[in-house]
C-alpha cells in the first residue's frame, strides 16, 4: 500500500513566492494548507484556482499560530512540512525608521518563524519526522540600504535555523533556510523603479527570479530523501551575492 501524502503548511502561502511554493508542493503530491493574514480576496481567488485549503491567522501572534496549526491538523492531519514564508517589508533608512516599522518587521518575519516553529515542533519530535524551511533573503546575507529591520529579521532566521537544526537532528527533523534574491512579486514591484533598475544591474542573471524558481529549492529541501541536509542556507539569487 502506498504511503499517504505528507501534509505541508505554507505561511503567507496564497500570494507571491508563498503561492508558488504551495502550488509546487501540491503538484508534487503533498496535502497543502496555505496560511494568509489579511488579504481575503487573494486567498479566495487562490483557493478557487488551486483547490488548496486556505487558513487565516496572524503569524506574529503565538496563540493564533497554535490555534491555526490545530485547525490545519484537524482538516488535513499532522503538519510534517512547515514553510515559514510570511513576511513584510517596511523599508526606511535607519535615521528615519520608526519603532513601529522596526517592530512590525521583526514581529512578523522573525517572530512569525518562532511562533510557527514553536507550534509544530513538539508534534514533529513526537512523530520523529519533520521538514522546516525558513524563507530568508539575499538581503540577510548581503545587506540592503533601507532594510536594517528586514535584513536583521531575515539574518535572525538563519541563526534560528542553524540552532533549531542542531536541536532537531536526532529527531529526523531537518531545518533549513533559503535566501531568495529579488523575485517577481508585489513586494519587489513596490520598490521605486529607479532603485530596482540599479539593483537589477547587480544581478548576474540580469532579471528577477520567477516565484517558481524559488519554490524549486523549497521542494528540494522538503523531500523525504533530503534528510541529511540540515542547518544550511540555500541561495537562489541569480548569482547576486557572488558579485
Ligand atoms: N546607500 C547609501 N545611501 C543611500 C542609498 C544606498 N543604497 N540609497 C539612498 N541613500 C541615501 C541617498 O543618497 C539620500 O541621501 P541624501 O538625502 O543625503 O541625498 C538618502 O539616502 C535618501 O534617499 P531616498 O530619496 O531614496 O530616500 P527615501 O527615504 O525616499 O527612500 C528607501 C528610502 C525607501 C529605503 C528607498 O531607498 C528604497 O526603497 N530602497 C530599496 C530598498 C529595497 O531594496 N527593498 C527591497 C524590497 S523587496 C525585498 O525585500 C524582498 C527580498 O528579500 C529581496
Amino acid at each position: 500500500m502506498s504511503k499517504p501524502s505528507r501534509v505541508a503548511l505554507v505561511t503567507g502561502g496564497t500570494v507571491g513566492i508563498g503561492a508558488a511554493i504551495s502550488e509546487s508542493l501540491l503538484g508534487a503530491g503533498y496535502r497543502v494548507a496555505a496560511n494568509y493574514a489579511r488579504n481575503v480576496e487573494a486567498a479566495c481567488m487562490f483557493e478557487a484556482r488551486t483547490g488548496i485549503a486556505t487558513f487565516a491567522w496572524d503569524v506574529s501572534d503565538l496563540q493564533a499560530c497554535a490555534r491555526g496549526v490545530t485547525r490545519v491538523q484537524t482538516a488535513l492531519g499532522p503538519v510534517e512540512v512547515l514553510v515559514n514564508n510570511a513576511g513584510v517589508t517596511r523599508d526606511a533608512l535607519l535615521h528615519k525608521m520608526t519603532v513601529a516599522q522596526w517592530r512590525e518587521v521583526i514581529d512578523v518575519d522573525l517572530g512569525g518563524c518562532f511562533n510557527m516553529c514553536r507550534s509544530v515542533i513538539e508534534g514533529m519530535r513526537e512523530r520523529h519526522y519533520g521538514r522546516i524551511i525558513n524563507v530568508s533573503s539575499v538581503n540577510a546575507l548581503a545587506g540592503q540600504a533601507g532594510q536594517t529591520n528586514y535584513a536583521a529579521a531575515k539574518a535572525g532566521m538563519i541563526g534560528f535555523t542553524k540552532s533549531l537544526a542542531l536541536e532537531s537532528a536526532a529527531f529526523n527533523i531537518t531545518v533549513n533556510a533559503i535566501a531568495p534574491g529579488y523575485t517577481d512579486t508585489a513586494m519587489v514591484a513596490a520598490v521605486r523603479p529607479d532603485l530596482l533598475a540599479q539593483i537589477l544591474k547587480t544581478v548576474p542573471c540580469g532579471r528577477l527570479a520567477r516565484p517558481a524558481e524559488i519554490a524549486r529549492g523549497v521542494l528540494f529541501l522538503a523531500a523525504d530523501d533530503a534528510g541529511f541536509i540540515s542547518g544550511t542556507t540555500l541561495s537562489i539569487n541569480g548569482g547576486k551575492y557572488l558579485s
